[in-house]
């Protein structure tokens, strides 16, 4: 069966974006195949320095994957951290990472941009979170937009290892299926975008983020997040007149120029977004309405996950036996890949 995996950094508090961009999709995938996810506790040293944050940010991760309604009975969750062979997996792929493509990444300009201090680990990321996925021989990763170049990057190195260690590999042929030909070692991973939610915009229209401080959170407190929705940018049309609709192409840097709108298109059950619509476009109500509208939908659609994430807040114990019983079903799988790939390089 098709086998789908992804991860979410713990470097901070899951927000809206997080959840329509990738979570949401975790979820609903989950009846479609073999899933592996992941909380990237490894990836989020990048950022995080504190222990106590790191640990406390690496249960309130898993906490949201099963709040939000990821099956532990269905899918395999797990801890980058308790699989080491990923880090000896990364290291194997580093040396046939070209240096090139790892100066290419937008991430880590962006990121450096941010002001993220600009460490060996920040540039090294691609190849951790490419062997993440190449790992568990993953079939679909289903990611947001902005992790789309990871995902080729894998998808190049595994090419490349396998060209380099697989004898019989035809690049052109990477599943063998032809006769002479072998199939490769690591798998060739394919994102999954979808396409409406691709890049959700946050309260000020730029993508969501937790570095630009304009994320709307899935578990915060409510009163913080009733002030972010209430803080959505809007422009001065007065409360009785039609207002303008989002633009095929907003102004360079913002993903959105009518966020509010892209909001509650995002948030609201579709017949409800219709009525929010014909308003939208005919006028008679005022942009505070429509935060409300959108306060009212935040807690329609997370409501229930809030309440299941402050149960297992209550219940730490069960949220480490899930982990750990995810650990050892992600590691027989790392380890029946890595025996392949240590003979396959000649590493005892
Ligand atoms: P992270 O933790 O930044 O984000 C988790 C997921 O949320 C998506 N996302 C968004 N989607 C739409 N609109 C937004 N505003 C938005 N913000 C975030 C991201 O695209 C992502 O899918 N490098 C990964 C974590 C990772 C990983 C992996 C993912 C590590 N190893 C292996 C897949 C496979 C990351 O930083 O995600």
């Amino acid at each position: 069966s098709m086998r789908i995996l992804s991860g979410v950094q713990s470097s901070g508090r899951l927000h809206i974006g997080n959840y329509y961009g990738a979570l949401r999709q975790f979820v609903q995938l989950q009846d479609e195949g073999e899933g592996y996810y992941f909380i990237a506790n490894l990836h989020a040293l990048t950022t995080v320095r504190d222990p106590k944050a790191a640990l406390a940010l690496t249960r309130e991760a898993a906490m949201a994957y099963l709040s939000l309604g990821l099956d532990p009975k269905k899918a395999v969750l797990f801890r980058q951290s308790d699989v080491r062979e990923v880090l000896e997996l990364y290291w194997i792929l580093g040396t046939v990472t070209p240096h090139a493509h790892l100066e290419r990444a937008h991430s880590y300009k962006d990121k450096v941009a941010k002001g993220i201090s600009p460490d060996f680990g920040l540039f090294a990321y691609p190849v951790l979170m490419a062997a993440d996925i190449l790992l568990y021989s993953a079939d679909f990763v289903p990611v947001g937009k902005d992790q789309i170049q990871h995902i080729e990057f894998a998808r190049d190195w595994a090419v490349k290892f396998n060209t380099q260690y697989v004898p019989g590999y035809d690049p052109a042929d990477p599943e063998g299926k032809e006769r002479g030909h072998a199939p490769g070692i690591l798998k060739l991973p394919a994102a999954r975008i979808q396409e409406t939610t691709q890049t959700v915009p946050g309260v000020d229209g730029q993508k969501m983020s937790k570095s630009y401080g304009n994320t709307i959170e899935l578990f915060g407190d409510e009163k913080e997040i009733k002030k972010r929705i209430m803080s959505i940018k809007t422009d001065s049309t007065p409360v009785d007149a039609p207002k303008p609709l989002p633009t095929q192409s907003p102004p360079p840097g913002l993903v959105s120029d009518a966020p509010l709108y892209d909001l509650l298109k995002l948030m609201l059950p579709e017949s409800e977004f219709a009525e929010v619509d014909a308003t939208w476009r005919a006028g008679g109500k005022g942009y505070g309405d429509y935060k409300k509208k959108l306060l009212e939908a935040y807690h329609a659609a997370f409501g229930p996950a809030r309440q299941r994430y402050a149960e297992l807040a209550a219940d730490p114990g069960e949220v480490e036996r899930i982990l750990q019983d995810g650990a050892s079903r992600a590691r027989a799988e790392a380890s029946r890949l890595m025996d392949q790939v240590r003979k396959a390089v000649g590493v005892p």
